[in-house]
């Protein structure tokens, strides 16, 4: 699957992602193909990147990159940089997608957490069966946040503005506390949310990365706990059945994949890029057939 270079031209589109790692991302097979399949004149590439800021300078050019995905380590360093950054975002303090306005000033997204937050609203439209109420089915939600990095500032932020009660519970408390506090939510140890079921038909997502290869006999929250849950979320995806969501299945909860939000935002990344609705069959073939 080479690129067909003799379509580059000047007023090729450039696209990336600036990462270290980046090799391994994804990518470019998804944004490539995609691009391909609507007759796009542009290009994904990887951008392996050391110093973000040294990077935006360089390339301060407009002709240059119309647009990037922005992975680790640069999710934090990269947003200030930006000329103008989704209010979410901000908040969260991570971006993941870099569009070039026709100016030539940078807009930055945080695209994780609407995937993250998507996936996890339909599957919950999904128990609420064919007529779901209008509005979103995370509103007035008991949601636990497992972890309070990353991830977890993404999860919480993102359900909050979606009206759930958040409870974010870390194995550090004090980062716990200081998330919590500012999505005006409450905050546990990790420990104690083996305990913690003030009602039924709560919502856990996982952000820790208790349960990630190689460690994958491992879990955030012992099984008999996840009998208060209705869905469970986990954010790991390597491997894809984690223990939790294994356990979480067995006991009757609905299931959200780590790879759903992966997918999800790439969606949402394409179509900040282009304008256009993401090739959403193409994507999930792709992440299957290159597992
Ligand atoms: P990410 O950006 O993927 O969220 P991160 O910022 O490194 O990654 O956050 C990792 C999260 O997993 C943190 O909440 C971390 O807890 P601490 O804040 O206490 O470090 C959590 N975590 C990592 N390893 C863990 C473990 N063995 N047990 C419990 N929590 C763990």
């Amino acid at each position: 699957e080479l690129y067909n270079f003799r379509l580059i031209r000047a007023d090729t589109k450039v696209y990336g992602i600036i990462g270290k790692p980046v090799g391994h991302s994804k990518s470019p097979l998804l944004f490539n193909a995609a691009f391909k399949s609507v007759g796009l004149n542009a290009v994904y590439l990887h951008f392996l990147v050391d110093d973000v800021e040294k990077f935006f300078n360089t390339y301060s050019s407009p002709d240059f990159a119309s647009g990037c995905s922005c992975t680790i380590p640069h999710k934090e360093a990269a947003l200030k940089c930006m000329d103008e950054v989704d209010h979410i975002a901000k908040k969260i303090g991570a971006i993941n997608n870099i569009v070039r306005r026709p100016d030539g000033k940078l807009t930055a997204f945080n695209t994780d957490y609407i995937g993250a937050i998507t996936a996890i609203e339909d599957g919950l439209r999904g128990l609420e069966g064919a007529k779901p109420a209008p509005g979103s089915p995370l509103s007035g939600k008991l949601f636990v946040v497992l972890g309070a990095g990353g991830a977890g500032k993404s999860l919480a932020y993102g359900a909050a503005q979606k009206g759930a009660r958040v409870v974010v519970a870390n194995r550090t408390f004090e980062r716990a506390k200081e998330l919590a506090d500012k999505v005006g939510g409450k905050s546990l140890t990790l420990s104690e949310v083996e305990n913690f079921h003030p009602e039924e038909g709560m919502i856990l997502a996982n952000t820790t990365s208790v349960g990630m290869k190689p460690n994958i006999d491992q879990t955030p929250i012992p099984k008999h706990a996840l009998k208060h849950y209705c869905l469970v979320f986990d954010a790991i995806y390597t491997p894809k059945d984690t223990r939790l969501l294994r356990e979480a299945k067995e006991t009757g909860a609905a299931i959200v994949y780590g790879t759903e939000m992966l997918i999800r935002q790439a969606f949402e990344q394409y179509k900040n890029f282009t304008g256009l609705p993401a090739p959403e069959e193409l994507f999930r073939q792709l992440m299957e057939k290159h597992a």
